[in-house]
């Protein structure tokens, strides 16, 4: 059965390893990898961020990965998900983003929450409309980026 908590200082290098994964680092804008102190330095303001929800995810006391959604904007959030290398495949993907949403989306039911990603992460787009998000914009920023959204429902 899947479970979640709030990250906290005891993940720092969980989630240390999960943004130098090689194929979280592609699938990102940014694909420099991040020094431990960079990170030490953003993931403890982060967990202490109340604009930032920040979940961690467990299947029978497996970590599996997580779901960040962090409030940019008046009514916008943005969301990212990482699911642990040996976790992937397994369909858990859409899982975790529907469970982190109906969190988020419960306590800011006016915000809506965006996802940005590069269109030939197939597997991600996919996770993301089985969650229940839809394709809001085609071309996001550039050609290469398609925006996702949801919202809560009634
Ligand atoms: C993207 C990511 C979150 C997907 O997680 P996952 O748990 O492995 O995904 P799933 O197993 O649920 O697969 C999702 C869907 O993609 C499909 N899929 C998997 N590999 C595929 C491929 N090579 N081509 C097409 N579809 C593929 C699966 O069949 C599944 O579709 P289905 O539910 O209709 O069967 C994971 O690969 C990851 O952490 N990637 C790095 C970080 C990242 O890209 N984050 C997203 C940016 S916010």
């Amino acid at each position: 059965m899947i479970h979640f908590r709030k990250a906290s200082f005891q993940d720092v290098i969980q989630y240390f390893e999960w943004v130098n994964n090689p194929l979280v680092r592609i699938q990102s804008f940014n694909t420099n990898s991040i020094s431990l102190a960079e990170h030490t330095k953003w993931f403890t303001k982060a967990i202490n961020d109340n604009s930032k929800l920040m979940l961690i995810f467990s299947d029978n006391n497996i970590t599996i990965g997580q779901v960040r959604v962090e409030i940019s904007d008046e009514n916008i959030a943005i969301i990212d998900i990482s699911i642990d290398e040996t976790q992937r495949g397994k369909g858990y993907a859409s899982q975790l983003l529907q469970i982190a949403t109906d969190e988020f989306l419960c306590i800011n039911p006016q915000h809506k929450i965006n996802a940005h990603i590069k269109r030939e992460n197939i597997t991600s787009v996919k996770s993301f409309l089985k969650a229940g998000f839809i394709i809001d914009k085609q071309n996001d920023n550039n050609n290469d980026t398609l925006l996702l959204s949801k919202t809560k429902t009634v």
